[in-house]
Parts: C-alpha cells; structure tokens; sequence
C-alpha cells in the first residue's frame, strides 16, 4: 500500500501513514516522503516499530549521519549506538538522573528554542527523533516554522537580515541557562561558527530565518545589539500561528527539518518518569554561509 500523507497543520506538520519503516523502503514512497518534508518540514510516522540499525538506515536515505557524541556522555557508557543523540533523562544505566547531574544541567539546553547542531561549522539537515519510552503527562516536544516567520516579516526587515551571519557556540545556549561549568578542553573541541541568519531551502525554494539559542553575536554589530536582535528573531518566528505542539505517543518516528525549524523540549516530571528517545542526525552538506554564498572573515 503506498505512503498516505494527513496533514496535521495546512503547511508545517504532516503524519504519514501506511509506510513500515522496519522494510526496506519503496522507491516511490521514499519520493513522496521527501516531497511531504519538503513541504511540510515536520513529519510523523505513528506506531514503527524499529530496532537501532533500522532507524538508522531510514536515516541514512536523508543524507550522511553525525556520529560525534556529546561531551556529556563522553564519561560513562552508552545506552544507544554510537550514531544515536541520547535524547533520554537516563543515566548509562536506565536509572533516571539525578537532580543536579552534569547531564541534566547540559540536557536542560533543549528546553530553549534551538535547531540542532548549528553550534558546528556543518549543521545538521534533519533529526529523526524516536520515542522509545514517554511519560504520561509533558514532555511534548515544540516546532516552529522559520519559513513562514520569514515571509511575515516587513519587506524592509527581510533586506536588513539576508547579508547577516551570527557565531552560534553550543557554550552560548548554556550561558543562557547559567551553566558555564565547561573545560577549556571542552570549549576548545566545540569553537563558535558562523552560520546565516537567513537561508534558502533548496529543495522547496523556500527562505527562512535561521535561528537559535546557540546564536550569539551578530557579525558587524556591537554584541549586545546582536543578541537584542537575536532575541527579537526568536519571539517573532515562535509566536503561536507558527508553532506546532507534537504530543508524542509511544513508537512515534518524528523529522524535521533543521534548517528551516526550531525545536524545544517541554517540561515533564524527568525525576519521576522516564523518557527515552533516540535520535538519528543528519548531516547538512556544507556549512551555511557557504551554501548561500556569504564570505565572512575570520573575526
Ligand atoms: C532533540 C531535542 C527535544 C525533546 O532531540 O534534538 O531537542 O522534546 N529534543 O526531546
Ligand atoms: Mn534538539
């Protein structure tokens, strides 16, 4: 039966049915997956039952896959194959954390609207997020649609952002937070990049804010204008007409589309329930500013 797509909002957020991502997958369902996140930039798959290698190799039809793991689990062994983002309130092993765990502290970053890896010179294109265990209240996970942010803003503002570049440092969206306890080691294996504000999608056609709380300083400006307008960018492009709340159920397949959303995790009871979701990274091909064609200077 072939791959049947419900919309779930007119042009953000799709679920796809009749598709068993345990299979290897049909040519022509693989072509209309790709033009649904083409399009929508948010799909869900309900109800896969998928092994590691499985979700994977679903994976790996987007594009090569990050395989760096965080310097937060670098200490203790995995949980999941190393190709995997451990997304879980877990410790190495299956016990919920601690209260005031290095992990948790550093996992607390996904609570602000971000879009994944863009703290790295190559970002990631897409995330393929997998619940392999959900909490039965919070832990909804937010999107936001940075192409329809884009297209709401004022002509003049549009002209204004599309030569900019911000540095994002994965050190940056923990400073929000507070958490600045890193080694010199650490920072030094993760410098700040630069990536641009505003991008076109090449698959759709499509421009969108390219945003994050990784995002720091603005290049050219004073740093606290920088991050004024950062600031700014992001309550435009996460006001409710443009964001789509994912309820998770168990065995939900999610991916989005890195450069063109923002994501957030949602509050849960992570001392109590145990969330486990594994998440599959695909790399982007280049870094953004090389994409769009922008030289900037080392500074
Ligand atoms: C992620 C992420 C948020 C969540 O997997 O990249 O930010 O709700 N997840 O788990
Ligand atoms: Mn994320």
């Amino acid at each position: 039966m072939a791959a049947i797509i419900y919309p779930v909002t007119p042009s953000f957020a799709a679920e796809i049915g009749d598709v068993d991502l345990s299979a290897p997958i049909e040519p022509a369902d693989l072509a209309a997956i790709k033009e649904a996140f083409a399009t929508y930039a948010v799909l869900i798959f309900p109800d896969q039952q998928l092994s590691q290698d499985q979700h994977l190799d679903f994976a790996r039809h987007f594009g090569p896959l990050e395989t760096t793991i965080g310097v937060y689990r670098r200490d203790a062994p995995l949980r999941v194959r190393k190709e995997f983002a451990d997304v879980s309130n877990l410790t190495h092993d299956n016990e919920v954390w601690g209260k005031d765990s290095r992990l948790r502290l550093f996992q607390l970053g996904n609570r602000l609207w971000h879009t994944d890896s863009s703290f790295k010179r190559r970002p990631a294109l897409a995330s393929l997020l997998y619940a392999r265990s959900i909490p039965p209240v919070g832990g909804h996970t937010e999107f936001a649609d940075e192409r329809a942010a884009y297209d709401a803003l004022p002509e003049a503002t549009k002209r204004r952002l599309d030569s900019l570049v911000a540095e994002h440092s994965i050190f940056t969206s923990r400073a929000r937070l507070g958490f600045t306890n890193f080694t010199d080691e650490e920072r030094r294996q993760m410098p700040p990049v630069p990536q641009v504000l505003v991008r076109t999608i090449p698959e759709s056609g499509r421009k969108s804010l390219y945003l994050a709380s990784h995002a720091g300083r603005i290049f050219g400006m004073p740093d606290a204008e920088g991050r004024a307008l950062i600031d700014e960018l992001v309550a435009h492009a996460t006001q409710r007409q443009f964001v789509y709340t994912h309820r998770w159920r168990l065995r939900d397949l999610v991916i989005w589309d890195n450069r063109c959303t923002m994501h957030r995790g949602m509050e849960f009871d992570d001392l109590r329930w145990k969330r486990d979701m594994q998440r599959a990274t695909v790399s982007d091909i280049a870094n953004s500013c090389e994409q769009e064609g922008v030289v900037i200077e080392a500074a």
